[in-house]
């Protein structure tokens, strides 16, 4: 579900937050108020005047990194080389706070993240598939 109006032909920062067989399970985190997170990310989307987009998906694969959150760049940061950046272990508010300050500033190819959150990115997993093989 996307919480943010789009400009056409310029998309926005978007954010797929996971909320599949365990992202977002209180009986495997049960510290996390994973719907607070969830409402913190949609009321940022609320109030950025279109310059957020934040959409729930199911299972992303990857379920080990719980809570998973990709960070989509906009049209602009992905004209500037901005690529997706996959988050995990997106548990605790100062995840959320990092997420939602980089987005703020432009997201992936406008600034920089956050070198705490940079600790949590891992390869999407079609990456890592395509690693293996190599
Ligand atoms: S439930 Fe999120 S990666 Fe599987």
């Amino acid at each position: 579900m996307t919480s943010a109006i789009r400009t056409f032909g310029n998309r926005p920062c978007a954010l797929t937050v996971c909320r599949g067989c365990c992202c977002g399970d209180v009986r495997k985190h049960p510290g996390t108020d994973h719907a607070g997170q969830l409402a913190r990310l949609r009321e940022a989307a609320a109030r950025s005047g279109g310059r957020l987009a934040v959409r729930t998906s199911d299972c992303l694969g990857p379920c080990g990194q719980a809570n998973v959150v990709v960070v989509q760049p906009s049209t602009e940061g992905r004209r500037r080389g901005g690529r997706a950046a996959w988050v995990g272990w997106a548990l605790d508010d100062d995840s959320t706070d990092e997420i939602l300050a980089w987005v703020a500033a432009g997201g992936p190819g406008i600034a920089k993240p956050p070198a705490t959150l940079e600790l949590q990115f891992f390869p999407a997993p079609v990456e890592s598939r395509t690693a293996k093989k190599r």
